[in-house]
């Protein structure tokens, strides 16, 4: 999937030949899942129709201050229209485009737009070799770039004029895979890779009974998903969950019990550099699993248990440069035991769940965490989703990679 899915992109066309090629750049888009909205400077008209434009893009075109539609006159926000956007993108930008840009002529709603825009712009020019490399062209290109703005390059080849050199516009899959990499090089966990554990864990008593527990995995599928939007590859560990993973970088791992969960996470811990396992693993497990059905016969059954492995323990044995972080699940004397656990376990952070919290709790949507240091530093959260919770943690462990 690309990391373009579920963005806004606004794109900004001017009035150059290359604007033809837009089509293809809104269909591009679209096809990476992300919703588009057009502005385009009414002399761009002549060189691709508005229709086309709004039938791709699924999105009415915007090019003036104001639609008349019979007696009505609708204003056309270029204040909300630059919030809307998660990225801009102005393209072709033409030398009066670009001009215009470094001084705040502010003539157009492109341009009214691209000054109100808060997110990241891209800009990606179209003209003639000689216009390119005019002296007020170059000045533009430094300047645009000096106030944040990315230049996305134009290419070399034939050129409308028939002239050839420097000045075609990249071609449309180079510009989305030069936003896409952009992107993603600018994540804070870019190349960096992270195990997660979820769910629970099931002990085998017979071929067709375990012992359970009533984790969803949601809190642990959240958490992935928040560090897979941070730019990282994730390595999700799960016991048997229904929670789904829609994020290419995120590698679900389905394990069932306590001992394939502790192989699966001794297999990728080695090349991460955050490990979070949030799993509720079973602590004990039946001494034998019976290899056939076990038959009703007596009036009491007593089976006989020993404990599992304790994977954040043994992690936090061979732990080297790992951030190691763990969960803590506690009814009484929260802060106490989890601190405790912190301690034994040798981690760098836990995380504490007290189940005395109203809302908190393995099925729900919603938890309510404390995020604990190892220097004992206490940050409570509210009560929040459980993906709002995920963002929490992510970012707290961020802070300590920085620190
Ligand atoms: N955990 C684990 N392996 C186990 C048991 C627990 O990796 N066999 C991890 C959990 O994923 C969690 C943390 O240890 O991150 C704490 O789990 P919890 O059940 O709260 O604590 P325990 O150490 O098992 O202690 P107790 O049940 O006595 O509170």
């Amino acid at each position: 999937m690309s990391i373009l899915s579920g963005k806004k992109i606004l794109l900004g066309i001017t009035a150059g030949i290359a604007a033809y090629k837009t089509a293809n750049l809104v269909r591009l888009f679209i096809k990476s899942g992300a919703e588009v909205q057009v502005i385009m400077t009414p002399a761009s008209k002549d060189f691709i129709t508005p229709l086309t434009l709004s039938t791709l893009s699924k999105n009415p075109v915007h090019s003036t201050f104001y639609e008349k539609e019979e007696e009505n006159e609708l204003w056309n926000n270029h204040v909300d229209l630059g919030l809307w956007a998660d990225y801009m993108l102005i393209a072709p930008a033409t030398a009066n485009t670009l001009s215009k840009m470094t001084n705040g002529i502010c003539d157009n709603l492109l341009i009214a737009t691209y000054l109100s825009a808060k997110c990241p712009v891209y800009f990606a020019p179209a003209m003639d070799l000689d216009m390119y490399i005019h002296p007020s062209t170059v000045t533009s290109l430094e300047k645009l770039q000096a106030f944040g703005n990315t230049l996305i390059p134009a290419t070399k080849g034939e050129l409308a004029s028939g002239l050839v050199g420097e000045g075609r516009l990249a071609e449309p899959k180079d510009i989305v895979s030069f936003m896409e990499n952009d992107i993603l090089s600018s994540m804070p966990l870019h190349g960096k890779k992270v195990l997660i554990t979820a769910g629970p864990t099931y002990e085998s008593i017979d071929p067709v009974r375990f012992i359970g527990n009533h984790s969803s995995g949601k809190m642990g599928f959240e958490i992935a998903k928040a560090a897979a939007n941070l730019g990282a590859k994730v390595f999700l560990v799960t016991g048997p969950s229904n929670e789904e993973v829609i994020q290419a970088s995120i590698q679900r791992i389905d394990v069932v019990s306590a001992e394939e969960m502790y192989t699966a996470c001794h297999h990728y811990f080695p090349e991460v550099t955050i490990a979070i396992l949030s799993a509720a693993v079973a602590d004990y497990r039946p001494k034998k699993a019976a290899a056939e059905k076990i038959k009703k016969k007596e009036s009491s059954l007593a089976i006989v248990l020993e404990p599992t492995k304790d994977i954040l323990a043994s992690l936090g044995v061979i732990k080297k440069e790992q951030f190691l972080v763990g969960f803590a699940l506690e009814t009484n004397n929260e802060l106490v035991n989890a601190t405790t656990k912190l301690k034994q376990k040798n981690l760098d952070a836990i995380v504490l769940n007290s189940l005395n919290d109203k809302g908190a709790g393995f099925s729900l949507n919603t938890n309510k965490v404390t995020f604990i240091d190892k220097e004992e530093r206490t940050i409570p959260f509210e009560m929040k989703s459980k993906s709002d919770v995920a963002i929490d943690i992510m970012n707290e462990i961020l802070k300590k990679l920085d620190a």
